[in-house]
């Protein structure tokens, strides 16, 4: 905080947007919005939230955390692919729009443009209906299953989660215990695990245990070289591996999370399936597939 209290008063009445994610995609931490939002209303600049993490996790109110301006995409929040929202000011909103295309204009001559509606104007094109009312209706079931429901769900699981995944040997949880316990953070636990790149342990557990996580830097370069101690040596190293062709070069840490389906048994599992894996290694043989940043079964 005390860091972009000072960009924000070495920037000053330059600074117009001040855009930054509600909930982090690799350690669920979630910055003070109400906070931020008041430097921004200091020096006059926008606040922009990516909500593509917070907002299957925490209910959101613009309005009481001076947010002015928030996206984020369908499919995190269990709806389709290639749809989300994107909620601006009524003074961006009335301008032209960004790609303009068919619907965005009600007439046009040699003279003159009249934009559509804004409500038109910056959806050009054919819309993804589908997509849009799946989102619909995505959120409508998380309104049902209602947010004290689910975030009474996610606490239990998150605490859960520590303390299981802090006791499989050989497993290094990135972001210390004690940060989940008495912050309010969203349910991603980025670790290492001894012994295994963490492409090759989440094709394992992907193959053998139909158990999904992310692996790699997976969006967070420096934090993930930060936590895993990479010299300029080795960086240099990776980097000329990278482009020689060999695109399971990096480094990376393994991310396990949850959302509204997740359960206690499904952490049991992951779990179980880590500690088999340590004590008995993997049951399939793997094949790297450098085009693919994965492995597969030989
Ligand atoms: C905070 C955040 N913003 C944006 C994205 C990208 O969203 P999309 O998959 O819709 O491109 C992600 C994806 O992981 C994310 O975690």
């Amino acid at each position: 905080m005390e860091d972009l209290e000072r960009k924000v008063q070495a920037a000053g009445s330059r600074l117009k947007v001040i855009a930054l994610s509600g909930a982090s995609n690799l350690t669920g931490y979630r910055p003070d919005l109400k906070a931020i939002s008041r430097l921004a209303e200091a020096t006059g600049a926008l606040l922009f939230v990516d909500a593509a993490q917070l907002a299957p996790h925490r209910p959101i109110d613009m309005a009481r955390d001076g947010i002015g301006a928030l996206a984020f995409s369908a499919h995190k929040l269990y709806a389709p692919f290639g749809v989300g929202a994107l909620v601006l000011p009524r003074s961006v909103l009335n301008r032209a729009p960004v790609n303009p295309g068919g619907g965005s204009i009600d007439m046009i001559t040699d003279r003159s443009i009249v934009w559509a509606p804004i409500d038109e104007r910056h959806q050009s094109g054919t819309w993804n209906a589908a997509g849009i009312v799946a989102l619909g209706a995505s959120c409508e079931t998380m309104s049902n299953a209602g947010w004290s429901a689910v975030l009474h769900h996610e606490r239990a699981l998150v605490a859960y989660s520590v303390e299981r995944l802090s006791s499989v040997p050989g497993l290094t949880l990135r972001v210390p215990a004690e940060c989940y316990l008495a912050e309010d953070r969203i349910g991603t636990f980025p670790f290492s695990f001894d012994g295994y790149h963490p492409f090759l342990l989440a094709a394992i557990l992907e193959h053998e245990y139909g158990i999904e996580v992310r692996a790699g830097t997976i969006c967070n370069h420096r934090l993930v070289r930060r936590w895993l101690a990479a010299g300029d040596a080795q960086q240099d190293d990776i980097e000329c591996q990278i482009k020689a062709g060999n695109r399971l070069a990096p480094y990376g840490i393994v991310r396990a999370s949850l959302g509204i389906q997740s359960t206690h048994e499904d952490l049991d599992r992951l779990c179980n399936a880590l500690t088999s894996i340590r004590t008995h290694g993997p049951k399939l043989e793997y094949k790297p597939l450098p085009q693919h940043e994965c492995y597969d079964v030989a």
